[in-house]
């Protein structure tokens, strides 16, 4: 059993240390007194509301308190630790790089406080060299005669998932360029996850893996994305075409669903970080460049199929949205493209009904728009607002409840519009839905409802493909 302190109680740190909290005794530590009395309360049976919306994660702190130390005091956290994990926030800044301020201000906390030996790694998503200069922060503040050594774990959880992407990982990824202080990491691990897991390497190259991995993931999707536009325009499915490509192994089947694009607090924020990072390095990394170009373009796409059935005129238009986080089951609404979307009917003179299974997203929409009030009317029940007043129903992420909705309840609806803005209603239900009449938009799929121009498509090839 190892000592481990938690530098940040967020989406992260809470997860990670829960999990750690399983085989190791750890200190989450947060300078926010309400974070971490929120969570106290939550592991003394005093309340159900944590700051994170987490499936288990209440359950996983309870099970496990016996071993979990919650502190928002510096020296208390850092009292006796054999291993540091950081897990602060790096916001962009105004340009797309990672804001590194929290990061800073950890090391030389780190640096003032640290009285014994000990290993510090980064949670946090940083540009690669990072771990170098957070070495150089503690060991220029350093006020006791310690030994110390700097590294990098990423983490790969996703939001919603977060407890069994962290019991069950593909791997973990860490890096350290002390010998030494890379087999303590793997004896660590080793109490918590299968040996074959494990991918020790050197400092830069495990920062550099978290971006690499997010990059591909945002990539597939674009990928995928500009194909379903194409599929759209000659009348092919792009439900069919994933489903073709995704079964070769070598491409795999995850992450190909088209959509309006990719949203969270990750996939937008790294690919412009590795991509501005790569331009400053004077090694560009243009295929993500493009990745970042494509998923702005099929927002764009999506929210023009809107408009264009409303002639560009939304005053006195009313749309449903269903789910408004960035994907299903998160209350979290950073770079949301379901948001992005609301936002836009909203300044467009639409109003705005929006439901969402997690009761937190609709707070925190509230919270965050109420430059919008008056042009928004939040929902806890999928069905209430539909009436003979809503135009348009707008499917914003991939909540099961989503997939085969009560469509008695929607036959109220004055125009009879439904955006699948995840590609989520199967081919039968689209088609049954067409027959009572109402019009069935994606991205990618239109040709389930709208078939394909054969005769236009042999004389494109005859006219530009015969000399
Ligand atoms: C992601 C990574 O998956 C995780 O490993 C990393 O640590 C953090 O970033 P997260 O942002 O929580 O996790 O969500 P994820 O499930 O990856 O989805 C990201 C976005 O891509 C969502 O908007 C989702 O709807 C979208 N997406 C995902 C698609 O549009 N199509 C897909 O096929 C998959």
């Amino acid at each position: 059993m190892s000592r481990v302190t938690i530098f940040g109680a967020g989406y992260v740190g809470v997860p990670t240390g829960a999990h750690f909290s399983r085989t190791h005794k750890v200190t989450i530590y947060d300078p926010d007194t309400e974070k971490i009395n929120t969570i106290r309360k939550v592991i003394e049976n005093q309340s159900d509301e944590l700051h994170i919306h987490e499936k288990d994660l209440i359950e996983l702190l309870r099970e496990n308190h016996e071993n979990i130390f919650l502190t928002d005091n510096i020296e208390e956290a850092l009292k006796n630790p054999e291993f540091i994990f950081i897990a602060v926030g790096t916001p962009p800044n105004e340009k797309g790089r990672a804001n590194l301020k929290y990061i800073y201000s950890a090391a030389e906390q780190i640096a003032a406080n640290l009285s014994n030996d000990c290993i510090i790694l980064n949670k946090s998503t940083v540009p690669p060299g990072t771990a170098y200069l957070v070495e150089d922060i503690i060991a220029k503040g350093l006020k006791n005669k310690v030994n110390f050594a700097v590294g990098s774990c990423p983490e790969f959880l996703a939001e919603g998932t977060a407890v069994e992407d962290l019991r069950t990982p593909d791997r973990i990824v860490y890096g350290c360029d002390d010998r030494e202080a890379l087999d303590k990491i793997t004896h660590f691990f080793t109490f918590l996850q299968s040996s074959d897991s494990l991918c020790p390497m050197t400092t830069l190259s495990s920062e550099l893996t978290k971006y690499a991995a997010n990059a591909m993931l945002a990539t597939k999707v674009s990928f995928m994305n500009s194909l379903a536009i194409l599929c759209d325009t000659i009348g092919a499915n792009v439900r069919e075409v994933q489903e073709g490509i995704g079964k070769d192994q070598r491409i795999g089947s995850k992450f190909l669903n088209a959509s309006m694009g990719y949203g969270g607090s990750c996939f937008p924020k790294d690919t412009q970080a590795i991509a501005e990072y790569a331009i400053l390095q004077d090694s560009p990394l243009s295929i993500i460049e493009s990745t970042i170009k494509i998923n702005d373009a099929t927002t764009e796409y999506f929210y023009n199929k809107i408009v264009e059935d409303f002639k560009d005129n939304l005053s006195g238009i009313n749309f449903v949205i269903w789910g408004i986080g960035f994907k299903a089951r998160t209350d979290d609404l950073r770079e949301s493209k379901p948001v992005e979307i609301a936002k836009k009917l909203m300044d467009n003179g639409a109003h705005v009904h929006i439901y969402d299974t997690v009761p937190g997203a609709l707070v925190n929409f509230e919270r965050e728009n109420s430059k919008y009030s008056g042009s928004f009317t939040l929902h806890h029940d999928q069905y209430e607002m539909f009436s003979n007043e809503i135009d348009g129903l707008i499917i914003g992420n991939e909540h099961e409840k989503f997939r085969n909705p009560d469509i008695d309840k929607l036959t109220t609806m004055k125009h009879k519009y439904i955006y699948d803005g995840k590609n989520i209603l199967n081919n039968y239900l689209i088609r049954y839905l067409t027959k009572l009449q109402f019009q069935y938009k994606s991205v990618g799929k239109d040709s389930v409802v709208n078939g394909r121009d054969r005769t236009k498509l042999v004389s494109f090839l005859q006219d530009k493909y015969m000399d």
